[in-house]
């Protein structure tokens, strides 16, 4: 646990401006890929997280060389070494993302698997069974994955996966990108952050069609040729300042991002009764006095996201009447609701499903951040509160929110 802790004077509505930053989620995938190039390539709207660089310090550990400056990070050189260094991978699960890439290039690979987390078991067996379809062998030793090609390189198949998974669904196009052959992938995921990985290997020459859909054809290239790519907004930051907004009951622009990436979300705002304006590449929040009850249910995309379930369970705490908030993508996704209810709100849990009955108010408490989610629902929570808040181990929060203190802030926040 770390020091970090913010302490927050809620009550106060905010107003303003925010930029959104590029996507955690999207850059993660796109810096693994840096070990598929020959010669390099750039991306652009990176943000400065933890998990950004940490996810630099990866590719650098198997030979990747980088310059991170201004949001760019230019990346040089193949990959030189075959193992992932535990200490890294055991930080951040999304490691596990340099699997394929490095296998691609280097027909071996070693990793220490990541493990559990926070949320839940997170099992890469998805992974595994999709490399091993296109042609990979695997074996497990002291902690550690090995993976290796026989025939020096991928070979096209068709891949069902029995469950929709981001991470695995981007495994699979990392590994056929450079397959001989052409690769089908069948219950594919359908999320943002995929597209944007498709697109940035399509426009440095590979040829995936499909994004965006359940099936995804691939049909392998040679090479990938340097290019400029610039990172989608972060959906997840832009739903978590539209939260803000509405449990504040104050007014924020969300500048810079994808609204149609927002979809459903957007629409479950609507029904909670708060004021969506939504243009072009930017978006307005309005609170009201009054929050309906909804109930959602967290699903794969186009759904509503599982990244955004604590921040709205915490709008939701302050909402008329009671509203069903289901989990259905991770199975240890309620640990801020004893954070919440410290802060007086009536939150139960039945298995999957938290009933949560809306109050008047929420008071100031001091509070625990448990994952990267529930703490920005916490930090929700407190700007509502009356009182006094005090959110800690910031640390969380840092591997996925850019500068967030000052856009919080900037819109008027009273919190130190
Ligand atoms: C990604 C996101 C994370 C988000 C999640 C769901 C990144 C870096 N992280 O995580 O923020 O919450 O999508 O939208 O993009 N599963 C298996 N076996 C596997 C893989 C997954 O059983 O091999 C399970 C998981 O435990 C989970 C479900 O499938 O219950 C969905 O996980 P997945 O979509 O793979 O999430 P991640 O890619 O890990």
């Amino acid at each position: 646990m770390s020091n970090d802790r913010l302490i927050i004077q809620g009550g106060k509505p905010l107003f303003g401006d925010v930029k959104i930053s590029g996507a955690k989620n999207a850059v993660l995938p796109l810096i693994s890929i840096s070990l598929l190039f020959s010669n390099g390539f750039s991306l652009k709207n990176v943000p400065d997280l933890v998990d950004t660089r940490l996810m630099i310090k990866l590719i650098n550990s198997l030979g990747i060389m980088t310059k991170f400056y201004d949001g760019t990070i230019d990346f040089y050189g193949e990959p030189q070494n075959i193992e992932a260094p535990k200490e890294l991978v055991s930080k951040m699960r999304a490691s596990v993302l340099v699997l394929a890439p490095l296998l691609s290039k280097r027909n071996n690979a070693l990793i220490p698997m990541p493990g559990g987390c926070e949320i839940g078991e997170r099992p890469i067996n998805l992974h595994i069974d999709a490399l091993k379809k296109l042609g990979a062998e695997t074996s497990f030793q002291n902690g550690f994955l090995r993976a290796t090609l026989p025939f020096g390189e991928f070979r096209g198949n068709k891949i069902k996966f029995p469950q929709v998974s981001v991470g695995a669904t981007e495994c699979a196009i990392m590994a056929a990108t450079l397959a001989k052959g052409k690769t089908i992938i069948y219950n594919a995921a359908r999320e943002p952050e995929i597209i944007d990985l498709g697109k940035c290997l399509n426009l440095a020459g590979a040829k995936i069609k499909g994004l965006g859909t359940e099936k995804i054809e691939i049909n392998g290239v040679e090479k990938l040729n340097p290019v400029t790519y610039s990172v989608i907004p972060d959906r997840i930051e832009a739903g978590s300042f539209a939260i803000i907004a509405g449990i504040t009951k104050g007014e924020i622009n969300l500048l810079n991002l994808n609204p149609k990436d927002l979809n459903s979300f957007f629409k479950t705002l609507k029904q909670a009764n708060i004021n969506v304006d939504i243009y072009d590449k930017t978006v307005t929040i309005k609170g009201s006095y009054k929050i309906n009850s909804v109930n959602i249910k967290t699903e794969p995309h186009p759904g509503f996201p599982t990244d955004l379930q604590a921040q709205f369970m915490s709008l939701m705490s302050i909402a008329n009447g009671c509203s069903v908030i289901e989990e259905n993508i991770f199975e240890n996704r309620f640990m801020h609701v004893p954070e919440l209810c410290k802060m007086d709100a009536s939150i139960k849990v039945n298995g999957n499903k938290a009933i949560v009955s809306g109050v008047q108010q929420l008071n100031g408490s001091s509070v625990k951040a448990t994952d990267l989610r529930a703490s920005m629902s916490l930090i929700a929570a407190s700007l509502n509160a009356k009182g006094k808040s005090i959110v800690n181990d910031l640390s969380h929060l840092k591997r996925g929110y850019e500068n967030f203190e000052d856009k919080l802030f900037n819109l008027g926040a009273n919190l130190k």
